[in-house]
Protein backbone atom coordinates (compact mmCIF):
# COMPACT_ATOMS: atom_id res chain seq x y z
CA UNK A 1 0.00 0.00 0.00
CA UNK A 2 1.18 3.55 -0.98
CA UNK A 3 2.53 5.30 2.11
CA UNK A 4 0.58 8.52 3.47
CA UNK A 5 2.37 10.84 5.90
CA UNK A 6 -0.23 12.26 8.68
CA UNK A 7 -0.80 16.19 8.70
CA UNK A 8 1.55 16.75 11.70
CA UNK A 9 4.52 15.13 9.98
CA UNK A 10 3.38 17.06 6.73
CA UNK A 11 3.60 20.27 8.75
CA UNK A 12 6.53 19.55 10.89
CA UNK A 13 8.73 18.76 7.43
CA UNK A 14 7.45 21.55 5.21
CA UNK A 15 7.88 23.92 8.31
CA UNK A 16 4.38 25.00 8.03
CA UNK A 17 1.62 24.83 10.58
CA UNK A 18 -1.50 22.24 10.90
CA UNK A 19 -3.79 25.11 10.30
CA UNK A 20 -2.06 26.25 6.63
CA UNK A 21 -2.51 22.60 5.81
CA UNK A 22 -6.27 22.49 6.91
CA UNK A 23 -6.90 26.26 5.10
CA UNK A 24 -5.34 24.35 1.73
CA UNK A 25 -7.50 21.42 2.06
CA UNK A 26 -10.30 23.74 2.93
CA UNK A 27 -10.09 25.92 -0.40
CA UNK A 28 -9.00 22.71 -2.22
CA UNK A 29 -5.59 23.77 -3.02
CA UNK A 30 -4.03 20.81 -1.41
CA UNK A 31 -6.84 17.68 -0.62
CA UNK A 32 -4.69 15.20 1.04
CA UNK A 33 -5.94 11.79 -0.64
CA UNK A 34 -7.16 9.92 2.38
CA UNK A 35 -8.08 9.83 5.80
CA UNK A 36 -6.32 7.69 8.67
CA UNK A 37 -8.86 5.55 10.57
CA UNK A 38 -9.54 8.25 13.20
CA UNK A 39 -10.50 11.04 10.79
CA UNK A 40 -7.05 12.61 10.08
CA UNK A 41 -5.85 13.90 7.18
CA UNK A 42 -3.20 11.91 5.68
CA UNK A 43 -1.07 12.83 2.36
CA UNK A 44 0.17 10.90 -0.59
CA UNK A 45 3.63 11.50 -2.11
CA UNK A 46 1.48 12.84 -5.26
CA UNK A 47 -0.48 15.29 -2.17
CA UNK A 48 3.13 16.14 -1.04
CA UNK A 49 4.06 17.00 -4.67
CA UNK A 50 1.53 19.59 -4.91
CA UNK A 51 1.92 20.77 -1.70
CA UNK A 52 5.29 21.61 -2.16
CA UNK A 53 4.92 23.41 -5.48
CA UNK A 54 2.40 25.51 -3.79
CA UNK A 55 4.76 26.15 -0.93
CA UNK A 56 7.78 27.26 -3.52
CA UNK A 57 5.33 29.77 -5.03
CA UNK A 58 3.89 30.72 -1.94
CA UNK A 59 7.40 31.80 -1.01
CA UNK A 60 7.71 33.71 -4.25
CA UNK A 61 5.08 35.87 -3.51
CA UNK A 62 2.03 34.46 -5.67
CA UNK A 63 -1.49 34.70 -3.78
CA UNK A 64 -3.55 31.39 -3.29
CA UNK A 65 -5.75 32.16 -6.52
CA UNK A 66 -2.62 32.33 -8.52
CA UNK A 67 -1.04 29.47 -7.48
CA UNK A 68 -4.50 26.95 -7.52
CA UNK A 69 -4.64 28.17 -11.53
CA UNK A 70 -0.89 27.50 -11.84
CA UNK A 71 -1.26 24.12 -10.06
CA UNK A 72 -4.25 23.13 -11.58
CA UNK A 73 -3.05 23.59 -14.83
CA UNK A 74 -3.83 20.03 -16.67
CA UNK A 75 -0.94 21.34 -19.58
CA UNK A 76 1.85 21.45 -16.70
CA UNK A 77 3.00 18.40 -15.11
CA UNK A 78 5.27 17.94 -11.77
CA UNK A 79 8.81 18.55 -14.39
CA UNK A 80 7.20 21.68 -16.44
CA UNK A 81 6.20 23.04 -12.63
CA UNK A 82 10.10 22.12 -11.62
CA UNK A 83 11.87 24.01 -14.57
CA UNK A 84 9.55 26.86 -13.93
CA UNK A 85 10.10 27.35 -9.91
CA UNK A 86 13.43 26.63 -10.74
CA UNK A 87 13.53 29.62 -13.13
CA UNK A 88 11.60 31.87 -10.94
CA UNK A 89 14.20 31.01 -8.31
CA UNK A 90 16.96 31.89 -10.36
CA UNK A 91 15.11 35.06 -11.26
CA UNK A 92 15.09 35.63 -7.65
CA UNK A 93 18.26 34.91 -6.95
CA UNK A 94 19.72 37.04 -9.57
CA UNK A 95 17.62 40.27 -7.77
CA UNK A 96 18.76 39.48 -4.48
CA UNK A 97 22.24 39.99 -5.83
CA UNK A 98 21.77 42.85 -7.64
CA UNK A 99 20.20 44.33 -4.20
CA UNK A 100 23.58 43.49 -2.18
CA UNK A 101 25.28 44.81 -4.69
CA UNK A 102 23.62 47.90 -4.51
CA UNK A 103 23.58 48.34 -1.32
CA UNK A 104 27.20 47.61 -1.02
CA UNK A 105 27.85 51.01 -2.98
CA UNK A 106 25.79 53.11 -1.37
CA UNK A 107 27.84 51.81 2.05
CA UNK A 108 30.71 52.47 0.37
CA UNK A 109 29.44 56.05 -0.47
CA UNK A 110 28.14 56.96 2.60
CA UNK A 111 31.66 55.36 4.04
CA UNK A 112 33.32 58.52 2.19
CA UNK A 113 30.57 60.68 3.35
CA UNK A 114 28.90 61.00 -0.05
CA UNK A 115 24.41 60.86 -0.11
CA UNK A 116 23.01 58.81 -2.43
CA UNK A 117 19.96 60.59 -3.78
CA UNK A 118 16.57 59.23 -3.66
CA UNK A 119 16.20 58.07 -6.88
CA UNK A 120 19.17 55.94 -7.08
CA UNK A 121 17.99 54.14 -3.60
CA UNK A 122 14.81 53.40 -5.14
CA UNK A 123 16.47 51.45 -8.09
CA UNK A 124 18.18 49.23 -5.86
CA UNK A 125 14.38 47.47 -5.77
CA UNK A 126 13.78 47.10 -9.16
CA UNK A 127 18.00 46.09 -10.55
CA UNK A 128 18.62 43.52 -12.55
CA UNK A 129 22.33 42.36 -11.43
CA UNK A 130 24.25 44.07 -14.65
CA UNK A 131 21.41 47.47 -13.93
CA UNK A 132 23.67 47.12 -10.51
CA UNK A 133 26.78 46.90 -11.53
CA UNK A 134 27.26 47.23 -15.20
CA UNK A 135 28.35 50.75 -15.27
CA UNK A 136 31.87 49.55 -13.95
CA UNK A 137 32.17 47.17 -17.14
CA UNK A 138 34.11 49.11 -19.66
CA UNK A 139 36.71 50.03 -17.13
CA UNK A 140 38.73 46.65 -18.26
CA UNK A 141 36.26 44.66 -20.25
CA UNK A 142 36.69 44.67 -24.01
CA UNK A 143 37.21 42.34 -26.80
CA UNK A 144 40.51 40.60 -26.69
CA UNK A 145 41.38 39.97 -30.78
CA UNK A 146 43.21 36.23 -30.10
CA UNK A 147 39.67 35.26 -28.77
CA UNK A 148 37.78 37.51 -30.90
CA UNK A 149 39.48 35.88 -34.16
CA UNK A 150 38.28 32.06 -32.72
CA UNK A 151 34.54 33.49 -32.36
CA UNK A 152 34.20 35.05 -35.82
CA UNK A 153 36.22 32.38 -37.17
CA UNK A 154 33.15 30.64 -35.77
CA UNK A 155 31.06 32.41 -37.37
CA UNK A 156 31.80 30.93 -40.88
CA UNK A 157 30.66 33.26 -43.62
CA UNK A 158 27.56 34.59 -41.94
CA UNK A 159 26.57 38.06 -42.91
CA UNK A 160 23.62 38.77 -40.59
CA UNK A 161 24.69 37.98 -37.21
CA UNK A 162 22.47 38.59 -34.00
CA UNK A 163 24.46 39.10 -30.65
CA UNK A 164 22.81 37.92 -27.46
CA UNK A 165 23.45 39.20 -23.96
CA UNK A 166 25.32 41.91 -26.02
CA UNK A 167 26.29 44.20 -23.12
CA UNK A 168 28.57 47.17 -24.12
CA UNK A 169 29.48 45.52 -27.74
CA UNK A 170 32.41 43.33 -27.24
CA UNK A 171 33.21 40.58 -29.95
CA UNK A 172 31.23 42.27 -32.36
CA UNK A 173 31.94 41.70 -35.95
CA UNK A 174 32.43 45.22 -38.05
CA UNK A 175 32.59 43.55 -41.25
CA UNK A 176 28.91 41.55 -40.97
CA UNK A 177 25.37 43.05 -40.11
CA UNK A 178 25.16 42.95 -36.40
CA UNK A 179 21.91 43.07 -34.13
CA UNK A 180 22.25 43.40 -30.83
CA UNK A 181 20.03 41.78 -27.74
CA UNK A 182 20.87 42.78 -24.08
CA UNK A 183 18.32 43.17 -21.12
CA UNK A 184 19.99 45.82 -19.17
CA UNK A 185 19.80 49.59 -19.49
CA UNK A 186 22.48 50.54 -18.15
CA UNK A 187 24.46 48.02 -20.54
CA UNK A 188 22.66 49.40 -23.28
CA UNK A 189 23.75 52.91 -22.78
CA UNK A 190 27.18 52.50 -22.27
CA UNK A 191 27.47 51.18 -26.20
CA UNK A 192 29.47 52.77 -27.91
CA UNK A 193 28.41 55.55 -30.29
CA UNK A 194 28.08 54.07 -33.73
CA UNK A 195 27.45 50.21 -32.71
CA UNK A 196 25.26 48.06 -33.74
CA UNK A 197 21.42 48.68 -32.99
CA UNK A 198 20.58 47.39 -29.49
CA UNK A 199 17.22 45.53 -29.19
CA UNK A 200 15.80 45.27 -25.40
CA UNK A 201 14.97 41.56 -24.97
CA UNK A 202 16.12 38.25 -23.10
CA UNK A 203 17.65 35.70 -24.46
CA UNK A 204 14.89 33.40 -23.62
CA UNK A 205 12.44 35.07 -25.74
CA UNK A 206 14.03 36.50 -28.30
CA UNK A 207 11.63 38.94 -30.78
CA UNK A 208 12.67 37.50 -34.22
CA UNK A 209 11.16 35.31 -36.22
CA UNK A 210 12.60 31.12 -36.92
CA UNK A 211 15.63 31.43 -38.90
CA UNK A 212 15.94 35.17 -39.22
CA UNK A 213 19.33 35.45 -39.19
CA UNK A 214 22.96 33.77 -40.38
CA UNK A 215 24.28 32.94 -37.02
CA UNK A 216 23.69 34.15 -33.34
CA UNK A 217 26.52 34.22 -31.32
CA UNK A 218 26.44 35.15 -27.34
CA UNK A 219 30.09 35.40 -25.47
CA UNK A 220 30.43 35.08 -21.54
CA UNK A 221 26.71 35.38 -20.73
CA UNK A 222 24.87 31.96 -20.78
CA UNK A 223 25.98 31.57 -16.91
CA UNK A 224 23.72 34.87 -16.72
CA UNK A 225 20.34 33.70 -18.25
CA UNK A 226 17.49 33.00 -16.36
CA UNK A 227 17.09 29.17 -18.34
CA UNK A 228 20.27 28.63 -20.29
CA UNK A 229 19.35 25.60 -22.42
CA UNK A 230 15.76 27.74 -23.47
CA UNK A 231 18.09 30.91 -24.39
CA UNK A 232 20.02 28.16 -26.81
CA UNK A 233 17.18 26.96 -28.64
CA UNK A 234 15.82 30.53 -28.89
CA UNK A 235 19.12 31.39 -30.36
CA UNK A 236 19.04 27.83 -33.01
CA UNK A 237 15.78 29.05 -33.77
CA UNK A 238 16.32 32.33 -34.82
CA UNK A 239 19.72 31.61 -36.36
CA UNK A 240 20.76 28.65 -38.88
CA UNK A 241 24.31 28.79 -36.97
CA UNK A 242 24.95 29.05 -33.17
CA UNK A 243 28.30 29.85 -31.75
CA UNK A 244 29.03 30.44 -28.02
CA UNK A 245 31.75 31.33 -25.64
CA UNK A 246 30.29 29.38 -22.17
CA UNK A 247 32.46 27.76 -19.50
CA UNK A 248 33.01 23.81 -18.82
CA UNK A 249 31.87 23.55 -14.74
CA UNK A 250 31.97 19.91 -15.23
CA UNK A 251 35.16 18.17 -16.25
CA UNK A 252 36.44 16.54 -12.84
CA UNK A 253 38.70 18.58 -10.75
CA UNK A 254 37.67 21.72 -12.84
CA UNK A 255 37.66 24.04 -9.46
CA UNK A 256 41.40 23.23 -9.68
CA UNK A 257 42.31 24.59 -12.68
CA UNK A 258 42.82 28.10 -11.87
CA UNK A 259 44.66 29.01 -8.93
CA UNK A 260 42.43 31.87 -8.51
CA UNK A 261 39.38 29.11 -7.25
CA UNK A 262 41.34 26.60 -6.07
CA UNK A 263 43.24 28.43 -3.56
CA UNK A 264 41.19 31.55 -2.54
CA UNK A 265 38.10 31.83 -3.92
CA UNK A 266 36.26 28.23 -3.69
CA UNK A 267 32.72 30.07 -3.70
CA UNK A 268 32.97 30.30 -7.25
CA UNK A 269 32.09 27.09 -7.84
CA UNK A 270 28.72 27.24 -5.76
CA UNK A 271 27.58 30.06 -7.83
CA UNK A 272 27.43 27.44 -11.03
CA UNK A 273 26.59 24.52 -9.17
CA UNK A 274 23.23 24.43 -10.78
CA UNK A 275 24.94 25.81 -14.45
CA UNK A 276 24.36 22.66 -17.28
CA UNK A 277 26.84 20.76 -18.25
CA UNK A 278 28.86 21.68 -21.18
CA UNK A 279 27.34 18.25 -23.12
CA UNK A 280 23.82 19.06 -21.59
CA UNK A 281 24.25 22.83 -23.81
CA UNK A 282 25.40 21.75 -26.74
CA UNK A 283 22.49 18.76 -26.94
CA UNK A 284 19.84 20.65 -27.60
CA UNK A 285 21.46 22.44 -30.55
CA UNK A 286 23.75 19.71 -31.83
CA UNK A 287 27.37 21.73 -30.82
CA UNK A 288 30.53 20.68 -31.02
CA UNK A 289 32.98 22.56 -28.37
CA UNK A 290 36.81 23.70 -28.75
CA UNK A 291 38.73 25.01 -26.08
CA UNK A 292 39.76 28.51 -25.78
CA UNK A 293 42.72 29.53 -24.38
CA UNK A 294 42.94 32.14 -22.82
CA UNK A 295 46.24 34.56 -23.37
CA UNK A 296 48.74 35.45 -20.88
CA UNK A 297 48.47 39.33 -21.91
CA UNK A 298 44.38 39.05 -22.89
CA UNK A 299 42.59 42.51 -22.89
CA UNK A 300 39.67 41.50 -21.85
CA UNK A 301 39.52 41.70 -18.52
CA UNK A 302 37.43 38.45 -17.74
CA UNK A 303 37.32 36.13 -14.24
CA UNK A 304 40.00 33.98 -15.75
CA UNK A 305 41.68 36.95 -17.67
CA UNK A 306 44.61 37.50 -15.11
CA UNK A 307 45.92 33.97 -14.43
CA UNK A 308 49.36 35.22 -15.23
CA UNK A 309 48.99 38.90 -13.63
CA UNK A 310 47.79 37.90 -10.10
CA UNK A 311 48.58 41.59 -8.30
CA UNK A 312 45.55 42.72 -11.19
CA UNK A 313 43.36 40.89 -8.61
CA UNK A 314 43.98 42.90 -6.07
CA UNK A 315 42.58 45.87 -7.67
CA UNK A 316 39.36 47.12 -6.90
CA UNK A 317 38.40 47.91 -10.86
CA UNK A 318 39.43 44.89 -11.73
CA UNK A 319 37.05 42.87 -9.59
CA UNK A 320 34.53 45.64 -10.21
CA UNK A 321 34.12 44.60 -13.88
CA UNK A 322 33.11 40.83 -12.99
CA UNK A 323 29.84 40.19 -11.85
CA UNK A 324 31.69 36.86 -9.60
CA UNK A 325 33.30 39.07 -7.16
CA UNK A 326 29.89 40.66 -6.39
CA UNK A 327 27.96 37.85 -6.42
CA UNK A 328 29.81 35.25 -3.71
CA UNK A 329 29.39 38.57 -1.65
CA UNK A 330 32.02 41.15 0.76
CA UNK A 331 32.92 38.66 3.08
CA UNK A 332 34.39 35.97 0.41
CA UNK A 333 35.69 38.66 -1.77
CA UNK A 334 37.56 40.43 1.48
CA UNK A 335 39.29 37.25 2.54
CA UNK A 336 40.50 35.82 -1.22
CA UNK A 337 42.15 39.43 -1.90
CA UNK A 338 43.80 39.65 2.36
CA UNK A 339 44.96 36.04 1.31
CA UNK A 340 46.14 36.50 -2.37
CA UNK A 341 47.73 39.48 -1.23
CA UNK A 342 49.82 37.97 1.97
CA UNK A 343 51.07 35.74 -0.47
CA UNK A 344 52.62 37.50 -3.32
CA UNK A 345 54.15 39.54 -0.60
CA UNK A 346 55.52 36.44 1.20
CA UNK A 347 56.59 35.00 -2.48
CA UNK A 348 54.13 31.77 -1.76
CA UNK A 349 51.79 32.46 -4.71
CA UNK A 350 54.89 32.32 -6.95
CA UNK A 351 56.23 28.84 -4.98
CA UNK A 352 53.05 27.30 -6.20
CA UNK A 353 52.18 28.89 -9.48
CA UNK A 354 55.92 29.51 -10.48
CA UNK A 355 55.18 27.20 -13.41
CA UNK A 356 52.92 29.71 -15.11
CA UNK A 357 55.70 31.88 -15.72
CA UNK A 358 56.76 30.01 -19.44
CA UNK A 359 53.13 29.90 -20.16
CA UNK A 360 51.58 32.25 -23.15
CA UNK A 361 48.37 30.42 -22.72
CA UNK A 362 46.33 28.92 -20.20
CA UNK A 363 42.93 26.42 -21.10
CA UNK A 364 41.08 27.45 -17.70
CA UNK A 365 37.37 25.73 -19.48
CA UNK A 366 36.43 28.37 -21.68
CA UNK A 367 34.70 26.70 -24.46
CA UNK A 368 33.57 27.98 -28.06
CA UNK A 369 30.25 26.12 -28.57
CA UNK A 370 29.54 26.03 -32.54
CA UNK A 371 25.98 24.45 -33.88
C1 LIG B 1 29.54 39.44 -18.77
S1 LIG B 1 28.39 40.36 -19.69
C2 LIG B 1 28.90 39.96 -21.34
C3 LIG B 1 28.60 41.04 -22.31
C4 LIG B 1 29.22 40.85 -23.70
N1 LIG B 1 28.69 39.71 -24.39
C5 LIG B 1 30.72 40.80 -23.60
O1 LIG B 1 31.30 39.78 -24.01
O2 LIG B 1 31.31 41.77 -23.14
C6 LIG B 1 26.88 39.47 -19.52
C7 LIG B 1 25.69 40.14 -20.17
O3 LIG B 1 24.57 39.24 -20.21
C8 LIG B 1 23.41 40.00 -20.02
N2 LIG B 1 22.28 39.13 -19.64
C9 LIG B 1 21.88 38.78 -18.39
N3 LIG B 1 20.79 38.01 -18.46
C10 LIG B 1 20.49 37.85 -19.77
C11 LIG B 1 19.46 37.14 -20.47
N4 LIG B 1 18.55 36.43 -19.85
N5 LIG B 1 19.45 37.23 -21.84
C12 LIG B 1 20.40 37.93 -22.49
N6 LIG B 1 21.40 38.61 -21.86
C13 LIG B 1 21.45 38.56 -20.53
C14 LIG B 1 23.80 41.00 -18.97
O4 LIG B 1 22.91 42.10 -18.88
C15 LIG B 1 25.20 41.37 -19.43
O5 LIG B 1 25.19 42.46 -20.30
Amino acid sequence: MEEHLTVGRVAELAGVSVRTLHHYDEIGLVRPSMRTAAGYRAYSAGDVERLREVLVYRRLGFGLREIADLVGDPSTDAVAHLHRLRGLLLERREHTDAMIAAIDRELEARAKGVMVGPEDQLKTFGAQLYDAIGGAYTATRRTDPRIAAQIWDGLGDAQTVLNVGAGTGSYEPSDREVTAVEPSAVMRAQRPAGSAPCVAAAAERLPFADQSFDAAMAVSTVHHWRDPICGLREMRRVARRVVVLTFDACEPGWQDRFWLTRDYLPEFGDLLADFPSLAAMAEPIGAIAEPVPIPWDCTDGLFEAYWRRPRAYLQDHVRRAVSTWTRVGPEAEHRAVRSLSDDLASGRWAARNGDLTGLDMADLGLRLLIA
